[in-house]
């Protein structure tokens, strides 16, 4: 081991690596900053691995693709994106970050969704309220994280978004919806690690997730800009990403060129309980 150690103080740090000068704004260009993950990569890191790596067309593979970093960089510099994640909601969000919507249709969308939350909240509140109830999951750590009226709010939200039968809408107001919950709920602001902080101050979820969601909209549009056509309008043959165990790899044996991953830290963190 020492030995080990000694050999790597040998080798000559290249700092071009570290991407230090890069800003939050760097770092969330087009879908990059739509979820908080954790340990995400940063953008410019896969780029750089798979610009330098390999050539268009190519196969990239992250086995652990957790918000789908390497799969993003993999279809926007023009290879075809394979990633798989044991946690639903991590592939959840790297499928809408990959996914091109149509920007008017999204704008659309988006006022329709808040005229109708604003008319459910202002004026049937009862009867939605009611609805919204019985139909999200009752568990009850629901109520250990989130007070009652933010609590009833979130439901009316997610009923609402739930009712949309367009599938790549529901799924990108649905990735607004998981980013703005942690906020929301008595999570101790900047703490990675679940805490409770009973003086949290109030976010009202309604007013947050329009917020989310209209930065959503404008980078969405960027990626929508930036990403090559023939892959856009075929986006299915570009990127697959897989919600399963990483010993099933989405892709023939000798199949892919490149594999960029950053494994999980396994015994610290439970990406899937808290997300
Ligand atoms: C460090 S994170 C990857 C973050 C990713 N590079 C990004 O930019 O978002 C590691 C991921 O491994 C996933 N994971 C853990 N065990 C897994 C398994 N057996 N198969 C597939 N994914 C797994 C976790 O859910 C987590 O999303």
């Amino acid at each position: 081991m020492d030995l080990q150690i000694d050999m790597l103080k040998e080798i000559e740090i290249d700092k071009s690596w570290s991407f230090v000068e890069k800003t939050i704004k760097d770092t969330s260009y087009i879908t990059h900053g739509y979820y908080t993950y954790p340990a995400k990569f940063i953008p410019q890191l896969a780029q750089r691995l798979i610009v330098e790596n390999s050539n268009n067309g190519d196969i990239i593979i992250d086995p652990f693709s957790g918000s789908g970093t390497t799969v993003l960089e993999s279809i926007v510099n023009q290879r075809i994106g394979k990633g798989t994640d044991i946690n639903e909601i991590a592939t959840l969000i790297a499928k809408v970050k990959t996914t091109p919507i149509n920007p008017i249709l999204l704008s659309e969308e988006f006022t329709n969704l808040y005229f109708d939350i604003t008319n459910r909240l202002n004026g049937q509140y009862d009867y939605y309220l009611k609805e919204a109830l019985e139909r999200i999951p009752k568990n009850e750590r629901i109520d250990y994280w989130f007070k009652n009226g933010t609590k009833n709010k979130l439901a009316i939200l997610l009923t609402k978004i739930l009712e949309n039968q367009n599938k790549d809408i529901r799924d990108f107001f649905l990735v607004s919806f998981a980013q703005i919950l942690k906020t929301c709920s008595i999570w101790m602001q900047k703490s990675v690690k679940p805490t409770r902080d009973l003086k949290k101050k109030d976010y009202d979820p309604i007013k947050t997730f329009f917020e989310q969601t209209k930065k959503m909209i404008k980078k969405h549009a960027e990626f929508d800009k930036i990403l090559n056509s023939e892959i856009k309008q075929n986006i299915d043959n570009y990127r697959e990403i897989k919600c399963q165990d990483a010993r099933n790899l989405p892709c023939k044996d000798e199949k892919a060129t490149l594999i960029v991953t950053s494994p999980p830290y396994v015994t610290s963190y439970e990406y899937a309980d808290l997300h």
